[in-house]
């Protein structure tokens, strides 16, 4: 018993690299639901032990690396001023995604001027606790939430925009060579809605060719990168899905240095998509020789249900599972915690969509998405 105890502990205690770097003031975040164990009170029809055998005693993290599934968060770099953040992420999460500040127009406003102070706060916090990071995002046709800079937006000659591209994406993902372990190198390349390739201006300019030109930079910047399109909308949206089956075919049939396929997964309404939508758009991505991930996951809490808590678990569940089911080797969320989410905005009210409540405590959703990691 004093073995399987020690196990229990060591298992709880496992917060990461730089558990001591935030000093006298940091706190180590311990989730409210894993108790340590009593051995007095230990149950005996219960498989005692560790992580993965005993759910509860499983962060995030520790469920997906014990299932070799990624599990991965949204954030900016202003969160890292708070322990209980920095250690709630370091303790929950193998992998991080800058929210917005790896977005073209945040780093590089001005043509020529790059800014990544924010980008190095968040990589460097990353490398130092042992967590991974999924940059996002380098081409972008969207001018909000920083995505793709004024300037970039007025260019018309193709020789400027493809130098345009090139200078950033060597500038970006070479600085980041061996820390960046995934790129985003085209954020949402369909049209929204619709179902052909979006309009943008590198495609305006450049022609389709945009995309091949992108990741080429990429994978040039960096060899080891894992190069990933990601996209919004695909999940409940049948004509989406096919258009993005349809792409990543036509890409790797042009020999494209594609990875992954990313899937935002941003639930809006609070609602499931139809039942086996994802475990099939799944199953006819990955034979196409890509990794498929849920990226972005979030879903809005619903007010017209009996018990949301309850309700918002349950489609967290039914698309995590049916992502995992199909293979998917990353679930990451869009945002630390119900304290900020982007949806709060659109939604006009809190939207309260992530698997934290606002004081950073474990919803239904989290222990739902804990428990089927660890029953891998
Ligand atoms: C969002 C951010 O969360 C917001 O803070 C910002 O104002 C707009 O962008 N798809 C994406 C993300 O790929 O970059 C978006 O992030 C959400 C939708």
């Amino acid at each position: 018993m004093l073995i399987v105890t020690a196990l229990v502990l060591a298992a709880c205690t496992d917060t990461g690299g730089d558990a001591q770097r935030d000093g006298p003031g940091g706190s180590a975040f311990t989730p409210t639901s894993i108790a340590v164990p009593n051995p007095t009170t230990t149950s005996t029809t219960r498989a005692p032990g560790p992580c993965p055998a005993r759910p509860e005693n499983c962060t995030l993290a520790m469920a997906g690396r014990a299932a070799g599934v990624r599990v991965g968060v949204a954030l900016m770099s202003a969160q890292l001023d708070d322990p209980a953040v920095r250690d709630l992420v370091r303790t929950q999460f193998s992998q991080i995604t800058p929210e917005n500040e790896l977005k073209w127009a945040q780093v590089e406003a001005e043509p020529g001027e790059f800014d990544f102070t924010a980008v190095d706060a968040l990589v460097d916090f990353a490398t130092a606790a042992g967590l991974e990071t999924r940059g996002h995002t380098l081409i972008w046709g969207q001018r909000y939430g920083n995505g793709m800079p004024d300037w970039v937006a007025g260019i018309t000659d193709p020789a400027i925009m493809e130098s345009a591209m090139r200078k950033w994406i060597r500038t970006a993902v070479g600085r980041y060579r061996g820390r960046i372990q995934r790129w985003d190198v085209v954020n949402e390349p369909l049209a929204n809605p619709g179902t052909g390739l979006d309009d943008s201006p590198f495609r305006r300019v450049l022609g389709d060719r945009y995309l091949d030109l992108a990741f080429s930079l990429a994978a040039a910047a960096d060899q080891s990168a894992q190069l990933w399109i990601n996209e919004i909308g695909v999940e409940n949206d049948p004509a989406r899905a096919d258009a993005l089956v349809e792409l990543v075919t036509r890409l790797r049939i042009r020999g494209v240095p594609l990875h992954g396929v990313g899937l935002q997964g941003h639930f809006d309404k609070g609602t499931a998509p139809v039942q086996g939508r994802i475990r099939q758009l799944v199953d006819r991505l990955r034979p196409l020789g890509v990794e498929v991930a849920m990226t972005e996951l979030d879903v809005v809490r619903r007010g017209d249900v009996s018990n949301p808590g309850r309700a918002q678990a349950d489609v967290f569940a039914q698309v995590t599972s049916e992502c995992l089911d199909g293979g998917c080797e990353e679930l990451s969320f869009w945002g630390v915690s119900d304290a900020a989410s982007w949806l709060d905005a659109q939604l006009g009210r809190p939207a309260e969509p992530l698997l934290f409540d606002a004081l950073l405590q474990p919803k239904p959703a989290y222990r739902a998405v804990r428990d089927d990691l660890a029953r891998r």
